[in-house]
């Protein structure tokens, strides 16, 4: 164990969510003292991982807060000296996407931000948001165009083809920033794609099912490019961002942009026995790639793990988890 944070104490939003478990467990093996929000502390399913981890006994303490409950985060962020913000919906089946996706993400953004301002012990506040808060702006996207953190998803082109959850990561990233400024809060925001790896948490989240989708005996793959990064490399860049006192503003986290018929040849060369799917499910040329600027990420200290590593683990941990 480092002793960086030997008698730091942080707080992490949203800490049953499969990022945040990561980011959780890393903390606590880097010595930290960990304050963690849940929806429902009772809930074993959202909190038993994190209670089993390494160091929980003696350093984590769970809170109960929500989004959208004004001061909800007071008791959790008061006395720590950082702030990890990761709670935001995420998944695709939404009936409501205000009420489901936005509100909490933007309003919930406030709410944790108005409860940071409050407390001078806190340096700093890192944002989970998200690459659907840069890439959807309505550049084309081709395999010379180079995404980089001056980009901003475009709310106006992402209603246009209801790009809701996109939307919800766009608006709360703004208003973080605007507070921010108007508050004097040092914030930072991560901004990884499609994150994937082994999960820490019993159920099965929104960014790693595609992942699932192909090795359960799909018949098609999707015609889509996914921008995946590692879930222990996005955990990492979090911690990174909060310990180094030099880092500001967005980064962008993508270890690679491949089609998913790639991912697909990928999968094949690592699992020979799986039946995979063999044809793509629709006739139209493949959507392009594109690339994602690595620079910022790597001079925050980002170290990216191979795409044939996570996939090998992220389908390992599917296994071991009866996913399929
Ligand atoms: N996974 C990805 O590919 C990816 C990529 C870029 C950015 N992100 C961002 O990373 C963060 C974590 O996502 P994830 O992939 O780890 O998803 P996840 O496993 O679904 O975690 C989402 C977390 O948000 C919490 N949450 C949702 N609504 C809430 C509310 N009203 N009040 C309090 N907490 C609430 C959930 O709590 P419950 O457990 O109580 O539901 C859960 O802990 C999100 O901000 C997401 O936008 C994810």
């Amino acid at each position: 164990m480092s002793d960086t944070g030997a008698t730091k104490v942080v707080s992490v939003t949203g800490a049953s969510g499969y990022i945040a478990s990561w980011l959780v467990k890393l903390l606590l093996e880097r010595g930290y003292t960990v304050k963690a929000s849940v929806r429902d502390p009772h809930d074993k399913k959202k909190t038993e991982h994190l209670l089993e981890l390494d160091g929980a006994k003696e350093r984590l303490q769970l809170f109960k807060a929500d989004l959208l409950e004004e001061g909800s985060f007071d008791s959790l962020v008061e006395g720590s000296e950082g702030v990890f913000h990761t709670a935001s919906p995420f998944y695709h089946n939404v009936s409501d996407p205000q009420a489901e996706l936005i509100d909490p993400a933007l309003k919930g953004t406030l709410n944790v931000l108005r409860s940071c301002a409050k407390v001078p012990s806190i340096k700093r506040v890192v944002i989970t948001s998200s690459m659907a808060a840069v890439a959807f702006n309505g550049k084309p996207l081709a395999p010379d165009v180079v995404v980089d953190e001056s980009w901003f998803s475009d709310v106006v082109v992402c209603e246009k083809s209801k790009l809701w959850y996109m939307i919800s990561k766009t608006l709360a990233e703004e208003a973080a920033w605007k507070f921010a400024k108007e508050n004097g809060i040092d914030i930072v925001t991560i901004n990884p794609g499609l994150v994937i790896g082994p999960l820490l948490q019993p159920t099965l989240n929104t960014s790693v099912e595609p992942v699932l989708k192909l090795v359960n005996g799909a018949e098609r793959f999707p015609n889509t490019t996914y921008r995946w990064v590692d879930v222990r490399d996005v955990a990492t860049a979090h911690i990174l961002a909060f310990e180094n006192a030099s880092a500001s503003g967005r980064y962008c986290l993508v270890g690679r942009v491949i089609h998913c018929s790639d991912t697909v040849n990928i999968l094949r060369d690592l699992f020979p026995a799986l039946k995979l799917p063999e044809e793509c499910a629709d006739d139209k040329p493949f959507t392009p790639t594109y690339q994602v600027s690595k620079e910022r990420a790597q001079s925050l200290g980002v170290k990216f793990t191979p795409l044939e590593v996570t996939l090998k683990d992220t389908v390992e941990s599917l296994k071991e988890k009866n996913f399929f």
